[in-house]
């Protein structure tokens, strides 16, 4: 499946905000938990972006942000090649605040003392607050707090206060009022740091000044004029598969330009029960969006006739997606701009900052080939999963919609393992998922799994039913919990609620004798089966 899209990216896309006095820039220096930096920030009410190391005081000068968040990083400043801090940012009058490497890279370069501790810090600690000064006021004298470094500041630079301690770092929290710098050796952004957030919010309010307005109702107001600057009277297309996100970003087109919007949903027939019929009417029915709704199922199908390499099966439902999309372009003469789904968890795991020419295709719609030469809309290009599902939610995307888990392309023909997938398979599939839905959803589970599903191997099993002797389908019940699908844990379902799918599966399912539970974590397996 090719990766690439051929499109220009519209300058209109990818600048600033235009509330600076409400933005906090977050500098990385390659530490883990960067990204959630930034996401706290926005939990606060205030815009944040996440910049590169290399990023020049000029830059940050020209975005003008109300404050700046020195992020950890995993080396040490004294490393050869260790990334440095430009001295001309702490001159531009905004406020710092430095975290980890942050806080060593401000004390090392402001002559504090910078040294290798004898053993390092890694997690939970004691933190002992003896001069609270402006940061840390109004907090417990003592406090837990989430460590994860070797080196530490033994002496804070001159003109500093040292806020506090801990058992390995001398001084685990400085600042300089007056010249509004600051620097906590400990994570505020993880959990496992309880007044990490009040911290975070005491910088971001009180000392930067940040109004806290930023909100899902905020982004759309602000993403609807910028849509509307890109697209002026021009015709959009969009390719809806369901997911949050292409429904999200859909909807925030149909807010800005209003039938200039045609959205595409091409129904491969290989679906969950009722997905397509879903879509067409939230977003025909309810909407009023232009939708050309694709029934390709016969299609996929004859594609799919005697193909049961998992491989094999993805290239030729990608493949075929594309031709059917390529066509209903074609019909749709005079589009010029294409709706992605990209998120900002895209953009920075590829490497780009706003404005950067990286293009990452969008996951469900497959690879466009290059010759579909589209300018490229991207509304969701600066938001992470959980604003895109508040956006969501803000548009009145039913609720259903909005919390959707992650669904595969290939739909379930990835799910009918070792064999072909055949209409008759694939209904059989549809009404076990159907039955694990429901009963999930009923459990109040759904939320808190990453995904739920039904696997359906090419087997058969020995079964008795009704005193007779069976030879049956077996269905593999799949559910994991996961924060980024890179790695998963199996679900403890209670046993009562996979008795009740179980005993359903069985008791409506003629074709079906045997349900498995897969308790197999990722790695050493994968989520899907193939
Ligand atoms: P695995 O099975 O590799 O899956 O642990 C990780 C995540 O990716 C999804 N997945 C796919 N999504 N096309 C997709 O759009 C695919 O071919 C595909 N294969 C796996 C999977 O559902 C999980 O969320």
């Amino acid at each position: 499946m090719s990766d690439t899209l051929a499109a220009t990216r519209s300058p209109a896309n990818a600048s600033a905000p235009a509330a600076r006095t409400n933005e906090v820039l977050v500098v990385d220096f390659g530490g883990q938990y960067s990204q959630l930096i930034a996401r706290r920030v926005r939990e606060c009410g205030v815009f944040s972006e996440l910049l590169t190391a290399d990023v020049s005081a000029e830059e940050i000068a020209r975005r003008a942000p109300a404050g700046l968040i020195l992020s950890g990083g995993p080396a040490s400043v004294y490393a050869p090649g260790a990334p440095e801090l430009d001295r001309a940012l702490l001159d531009l009058g905004i406020p710092v605040l430095g975290i980890c490497y942050g806080m060593q890279l401000l004390a090392h370069s402001l002559g504090g003392l910078v040294e290798r501790a004898e053993v390092g810090e890694f997690g939970r600690a004691d933190l002992i607050v003896h001069d609270p000064g402006r940061l840390l006021a109004g907090l417990p004298r003592e406090q837990t707090c989430w460590m994860s470094h070797r080196d530490t500041v033994k002496r804070a630079p001159a003109g500093f206060r040292e806020l506090a301690s801990s058992g390995v770092s001398p001084v685990a929290a400085f600042e300089d009022e007056a010249r509004g710098i600051y620097g906590i050796q400990f994570h505020p952004e993880v959990v496992h740091t309880p007044y990490g957030q009040q911290i975070l919010t005491r910088f971001l309010i009180d000392v930067c000044g940040c109004e806290g307005g930023w909100s899902a109702a905020s982004i759309v107001e602000e993403q609807v004029a910028r849509i509307r600057a890109q697209v002026g009277e021009g015709s959009v297309i969009c390719g809806l598969s369901g997911g949050v996100d292409s429904c999200v970003a859909a909807l925030l087109v149909h807010r800005a330009v209003g039938d200039q919007l045609t959205c595409v949903f091409v129904d491969h027939g290989l679906m969950r029960k009722d997905e397509g019929e879903q879509v067409v009417a939230t977003f025909r029915d309810s909407f009023k969006v232009p939708l050309v709704a694709v029934d390709a199922e016969a299609r996929f199908l004859a594609r799919l006739r005697g193909v049961s390499d998992p491989e094999t099966k993805r290239k030729l439902i990608g493949a075929e997606f594309i031709r059917v999309f390529e066509e209903e372009a074609a019909k749709l003469s005079g589009a010029r701009f294409l709706v992605q789904g990209t998120l900002y968890s895209d953009v920075i795991e590829s490497g780009g900052r706003s404005g950067s020419a990286t293009i990452k295709s969008h996951h469900n719609v497959g690879g466009l080939p290059d010759d579909l030469a589209f300018e490229l809309v991207e509304p969701l290009r600066m938001l992470f999963k959980d604003e895109v599902r508040a956006v969501g939610a803000e548009l009145g995307l039913p609720e259903r919609l909005v919390w959707r888990q992650p669904f595969p392309g290939p739909g379930l023909a990835i799910r009918i393992v070792g064999g072909e997938a055949t209409k008759e398979r694939l209904d059989l599939l549809r009404d076990a998922d159907a039955i694990l839905q429901d009963e999930i959803r009923k459990a109040g589970l759904y939320h808190e799994l990453w995904q739920s599903f039904c696997v359906l191997p090419d087997v058969r099993t020995v079964g008795v039913q009704g005193d007779q002797r069976t030879y049956g389908h077996v269905i593999v019940i799949r559910a994991v919990t996961s924060d980024d699908a890179m790695t998963a844990d199996w679900a403890r379902l209670p046993y009562d609620l996979l008795e009740q799918i179980a005993s359903r599966m069985m008791g409506e399912l003629s074709a079906v004798n045997r349900v498995v539970l897969d308790i197999t974590s990722k790695p050493p397996g994968t989520i899907e089966w193939e």
